[in-house]
């Protein structure tokens, strides 16, 4: 017998979407098949690969542990929201130019785990950068390019002004997408 379906409204990266779902429906599976947008993965089905890792209200949260309804009215940012071809977000550049990735399947996840960090602590050392990247499982690049790309994006929000960085650190912009 099909679950009853609730309504539901969240607000993913700037959009406002209202969907009926099955109350039982975890986030990540509103993301990808609800919305369509399948930047977000699927890396295990445990909670420990942190490939499915969004921002719920700026704070990093692996998606596939937050059912659809417990994010009903708040903000996501997925990481089709934190920048675009024409203007990068800062992780996504040092991500660019430092080669931060092999396959790619994790790097959206470890991208939003790194917006996350850097919203706490914009100057991590880079002891602070891996203890940061513990809930995020990359298979291919041994983290290496990863640290230095999040060191990168760090000098980035450095050299920023400062009324930018907030817009730049949670990667939502006015308008949005
Ligand atoms: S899919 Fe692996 S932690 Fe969510
Ligand atoms: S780049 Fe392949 S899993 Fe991280």
């Amino acid at each position: 017998m099909a679950l009853e379906k609730t309504s539901v409204t969240i607000t993913v990266n700037n959009d406002t979407y209202t969907r009926d779902i099955e109350p039982r429906q975890l986030l990540v599976h509103f993301l990808r098949d609800s919305l369509g947008l399948t930047g977000t993965h699927i890396g295990c089905d445990t909670s420990q690969c942190g490939a499915c890792t969004v921002l719920l209200n700026g704070d990093p949260v692996k998606s596939c542990t937050v059912l659809t309804v417990q994010a009903a009215d708040q903000e996501v940012t997925t990481v089709e929201g934190l920048g675009t071809i024409e203007e990068l977000h800062p992780v996504q550049q040092g991500f660019w130019e430092q080669h931060g990735l092999q396959c790619g399947f994790c790097t959206p996840g470890v991208m939003i785990t790194a917006v996350g960090l850097l919203k706490q602590n914009p100057q991590p050392t880079e002891a602070e950068i891996r203890e940061g990247l513990e809930g995020v499982i990359c298979r291919c690049t041994g983290y290496q390019n990863i640290v230095r790309a999040i060191q990168a994006a760090a000098e980035q929000f450095d050299a920023t002004p400062a009324q930018t960085q907030a817009a730049a650190t949670t990667g939502v912009t006015e308008g949005g997408e």
